[in-house]
């Protein structure tokens, strides 16, 4: 199947087009940005000069339209939009994005002759308030949602314009919510430090991680992996998923670091605020639709991580510009 996959050169997209390749489908990637450097790190030269690019804005719709028509795609995974400190620093422009840049592929998808593509969309954990609003859990999907970010509330909107284009249009959608994906390309965002943190290992750096408290720590081949199976199994209704990795404090995260790489006793420290996300989170309707998605093991994800980024120094190509 043809895939479009807007925000291609982010980081899920990099890893989304890996595993749509790897599945023997063809991703089409569409994104604002025209330089594919975080493909680099998981697709070959020859994969990535093959690869058919569309560049645009996700707010135009004509333009997604267009992109859909030109290369037949068959299914859609809408990555595309800005991340919690930029839409806190400029909402509207976070709303144009976010709200728009998701209605904009929905109606794209509307207008295209039958049998339609699904669109499987990027929402987030930040859709739920603080951890303090709920019991311990695991939390089911369907608690009621009270995000302390605009982000967040941009993210329920989508969730809700997904519902209604399913329900008014007969449209299949289907929402993903990660928490805190890590891995290498993972350079953005408020949750980006534990990628970071691992990257400075790799060059032997100090680095101290702001937060502490707990975490839902993801494996980005894992939530890859979820996006492409929500879009290529069969259809269980317009549903907003739970995802879920590692839920861990960040203590036993620290410790896990410490057993992939000694020096990480000296050389990475962690904060105290627990981020205001509600940490533990139910994924067994997930699970039970498109699964099994089994989840890589914290020290596992963090070795790969680990090891890519040393291969990337070797070779002369780690990206080191969201260190500072
Ligand atoms: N990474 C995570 O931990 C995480 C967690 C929860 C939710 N998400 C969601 O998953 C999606 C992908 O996240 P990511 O980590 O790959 O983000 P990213 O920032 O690495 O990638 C986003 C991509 O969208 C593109 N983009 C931005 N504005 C655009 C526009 N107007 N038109 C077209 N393209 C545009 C960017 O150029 C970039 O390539 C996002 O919607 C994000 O909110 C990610």
């Amino acid at each position: 199947m043809k895939v479009l996959v807007t925000g291609g050169y982010g980081f899920l997209g990099a890893w989304i087009a890996r595993d749509l390749i790897d599945r023997g489908h063809e991703p089409v990637l569409f994104d604002l940005a025209s330089t594919p450097r975080r493909l680099e790190m998981v697709l070959s030269a020859q994969e990535i000069t093959s690869l058919p690019f569309a560049q645009g804005d996700v707010a135009d719709s004509d333009r997604v339209l267009a992109a859909c028509k030109e290369h037949g795609i068959g299914g859609i995974i809408h990555l595309a939009g800005l991340q919690v400190p930029t839409c806190r620093a400029k909402p509207l422009e976070g709303a144009r994005v976010n709200v728009l840049g998701t209605l904009a592929v929905l109606e794209a998808a509307r207008q295209l002759p039958e049998p339609r593509p699904r669109v499987v969309l990027a929402s987030s954990a930040a859709v739920f308030g603080p951890p303090s609003m709920y019991p311990s859990g695991p939390l089911a999907d369907q608690v009621p949602l009270r995000p302390g970010t605009h982000y967040g509330w941009f993210k329920i909107c989508n969730e809700g314009n997904a519902r209604v284009y399913s329900q008014e249009h007969k449209l299949e959608t289907v929402a993903l919510r990660p928490w805190t994906v890590y891995g290498p390309g993972r350079d953005v965002g408020m949750t980006s430090e534990p990628t970071r943190a691992v990257k400075c290992l790799a060059l032997g750096r100090p680095y101290k991680i702001t937060y502490g408290g707990i975490q839902d720590l993801q494996f980005v081949g894992d939530i890859a992996r979820a996006f492409v199976q929500c879009l290529t199994g069969p259809y269980k209704g317009p549903e907003a998923y739970n995802l879920r990795g590692a839920v861990v404090d960040i203590q036993e995260f620290h410790r896990a670091l410490c057993a992939v790489e000694p020096t990480a006793k000296e050389l990475i420290s962690v904060g105290e605020s627990q981020l205001q996300i509600a940490p533990n989170l139910d994924d067994s309707l997930l699970q039970a639709h498109y699964g099994p998605l089994p989840p890589t093991p914290l020290e596992q994800g963090l070795r790969k991580t680990l090891t890519m980024f040393r291969d990337q120094l070797a070779a002369g190509t780690l990206d080191v510009a969201d260190l500072g």
